[in-house]
């Protein structure tokens, strides 16, 4: 079969470890006689250097809407960082996840047992794995309220952002993050500030809703400041942690640490069809960027979640999950990931060490 994969490389580190996860896809190809059909296109800084008003073309995304799944690298970088911009290379992910409708980003936060020494954590508290996953809303709350930047006549500047969720927003992110629970450990986390925030009250009691059609899944509230908390004295009491678009966002690059490296952790964006957005949850890591030093498993592991949740090529995503696997059962590591015994390499090494793990 022939898939459509828009893939849009961005800035800094974005570029460098898109194209070990398009080699990677191109051996998957190989392999399992599929063909992978790339149309490159821009979004982010490198946009904004081209068309100059804005970071998400319009091409971009009709681009994104033929195509059956989108990788996507990293955007942004200190060079588009003017606090007082109107145009930025981030707008090009909300516009992305926005337009597209990927309401629901999966990130799962695993820890390989070959990288028990890459994580910060003692080995009694990592015990014999960590396995979350969390579900994060992505196209609601605070990254899509109103704001506002004001100067009073006294010269003073008010700035505001809101937060708003409403029923249906909540209860569609609920819902993927019970069914996820029902495949896995059966437990939903849902991560909240309701002692403080209406939009959380709301989210709280519409959780309770939907948790009664998942009898056998357990349902705990917990405050966000007490899970980051948890999250490092005992991650193991975790299975779906579900949460709001900007919690999500903090405390997946929490989780990613505990597993070794955020150069780990890839993710998936998800709507009401197989179509998807997939990326490594990190940014474009401006300070080691053009290098060669970036971990490219993160972008790499995405690709196979693009195989599993877009194409349902569940035995492909397989083989590029046991090939990560294989290559850490080797002593080569990216300098995140390293430990003592271990010998560095850089990002193109350890796509070709998965390419022919594969
Ligand atoms: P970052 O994730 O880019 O980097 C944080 C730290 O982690 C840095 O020290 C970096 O070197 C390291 N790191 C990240 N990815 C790595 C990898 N694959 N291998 C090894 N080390 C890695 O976060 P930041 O520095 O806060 O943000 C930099 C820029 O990226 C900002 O402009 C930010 O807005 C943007 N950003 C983009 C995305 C995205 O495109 N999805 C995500 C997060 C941040
Ligand atoms: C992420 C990033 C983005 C987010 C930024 C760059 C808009 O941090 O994908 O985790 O906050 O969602
Ligand atoms: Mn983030």
């Amino acid at each position: 079969m022939k898939y459509k994969v828009a893939v849009i490389p961005g800035d800094g580190i974005g570029p460098e470890v898109t194209e070990q996860a398009v080699n990677v896809l191109n051996a998957v190809g190989e392999k399992f006689n599929h063909k992978f059909e790339y149309t490159y296109a821009k979004a982010g800084g490198c946009a904004i250097d081209e068309f100059k008003t804005t970071a998400l073309p319009e091409e971009t995304l009709d681009i994104c809407k033929a195509s059956d799944a989108v990788l996507l690298g990293a955007v942004g970088g200190p060079k588009w960082d003017d606090t007082k911009a109107k145009v930025r290379p981030e707008q090009a992910l909300l516009g992305l996840r926005g337009g597209l409708n990927l309401y629901c980003n999966l990130r799962p936060a695993m820890l390989y047992k070959q990288l028990k020494d890459a994580s910060p954590l003692k080995d009694r508290i990592i015990g014999d794995g960590i396995d979350v996953l969390v579900v994060r809303e992505l196209t609601g709350g605070i990254y899509f309220g109103e704001r506002e930047l004001l100067t009073k006549e006294n010269g003073e500047e008010v700035a505001r952002d809101t937060e708003q969720y409403s029923t249906s927003e909540v209860k569609r992110i609920a819902k993927i993050a019970f069914d996820s629970a029902m495949k896995r450990n059966k437990k939903v986390t849902s991560v909240d500030k309701a002692n403080i925030l209406e939009s959380s009250r709301l989210w709280r009691r519409v959780v309770e809703e939907v948790a009664k059609d998942y009898p056998e899944v357990t349902l705990e509230h917990l405050y966000v400041d007490n899970t980051s908390m948890q999250l490092v004295r005992d991650p193991r009491q975790f299975d779906v942690i579900l949460t709001s678009n900007m919690f999500g966002d903090i405390l997946s690059d929490e989780a990613s640490m505990i597993t070794g490296s955020i150069g780990m952790l890839p993710s998936a964006s998800l709507g009401d069809n197989s179509f998807g957005l997939y990326e490594p949850i990190h940014g474009s890591a401006p300070d080691i960027a053009g290098k060669d030093l970036a971990n490219p498993l993160a972008t790499i592991l995405s690709v196979a979640m693009m195989l599993r949740y877009s194409f349902g090529l569940n035995a492909e995503a397989d083989s590029i999950e046991n090939a990560v696997s294989k290559v850490l059962d080797t002593e080569y590591r990216t300098g995140d990931i390293m430990s003592e015994g271990k010998v560095k390499v850089g990002t193109k090494k350890m796509g070709e060490l998965v390419v022919s793990n594969l």
